[in-house]
């Protein structure tokens, strides 16, 4: 299964290692909000279309981040993450988009970026994503490989890279996201905003992402998303997740 897949599929069984599934099946972000997402961690559906689209299951325990981010949060993002879903899945029942993959609604809806459908489509990808691309503190804390060689030719050193992740996050007005993404074989750092994503732009690889919604952070951090951003990059981010996307070189 490619990495496309895997971000349909309301699990992800792209780098879906044991240790993910063990995570994952008594994860305790259990709310109701997540429902859909606690049962049999086996239960992966690899064709999965927007019409039967489920809340991922967390990657981790929402306890294991409790250093930078709190449970309490994690819950409650699954609860915004899950309305996305819902509204995604309730708004393409029974219409020609309900056999299509998630990442084809955003594209196709791109075109209307106001639509509810867009918007919540989006969201729903971009999240899926955003889950991918943290993990418990200090675990995927550099790039290995070429995508390690090419965060030191373009930034200078992975410090610099993460640097330049964080003051890209500051000059985002309002909601929105930071990305490190590839075009034409290089690397670089974007941010959308609102429910802005990369797959609306053809031939932008996503590797990384990091919400920036105040939802996000704002339990544990409260107005100051400078903090949330400078541990989240330097402790969160999943580079064998970005590893695995560089490696992938798939178009959306
Ligand atoms: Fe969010």
């Amino acid at each position: 299964m490619d990495l496309k897949q895997a971000l349909n599929l309301g699990g992800w069984s792209h780098r879906l290692t044991k240790k993910d599934s063990d995570s994952e099946s008594d994860s305790d972000s259990s709310s109701d909000s997540s429902s859909d997402s606690s049962s049999d961690s086996e239960a992966i559906d690899v064709n999965q279309e927007v019409g039967e689209l489920k809340l991922p299951k967390l990657p981790f325990k929402s306890k294991d981040l409790q250093d930078i981010l709190s449970s309490d949060t994690l819950d409650e993002h699954m609860k915004l993450h899950k309305q996305y879903v819902d509204h995604t899945r309730e708004m393409v029942v029974g219409t020609k988009l309900e056999k299509m993959e998630l990442d084809d609604v955003v594209k196709l809806t791109a075109r209307k970026p106001e639509s509810k459908l867009f918007l919540n489509a989006a969201q729903a990808w971009n999240h899926a994503f955003y889950w991918r691309s943290i993990s418990p503190p200090n675990q995927d804390t550099a790039p290995k490989g070429d995508l390690g060689n090419i965060v030191n030719q373009t930034f200078g050193s992975i410090d610099a890279c993460r640097e330049k992740l964080i003051k890209s996050a500051s000059e985002v007005f309002g909601s929105g996201w930071v990305w490190l993404v590839q075009k034409d074989g290089k690397l670089s750092i974007m941010t959308t905003q609102g429910a802005g994503t990369p797959v609306q732009t053809k031939g932008v690889i996503p590797l990384l992402c990091i919400d920036l919604w105040e939802h996000a952070y704002y339990l544990d951090y409260k107005s100051d998303r400078m903090s949330y951003m400078d541990s989240a990059v330097k402790q969160l981010l999943n580079w064998g997740f970005a590893d695995d996307n560089w490696e992938a070189k798939e178009d959306w």
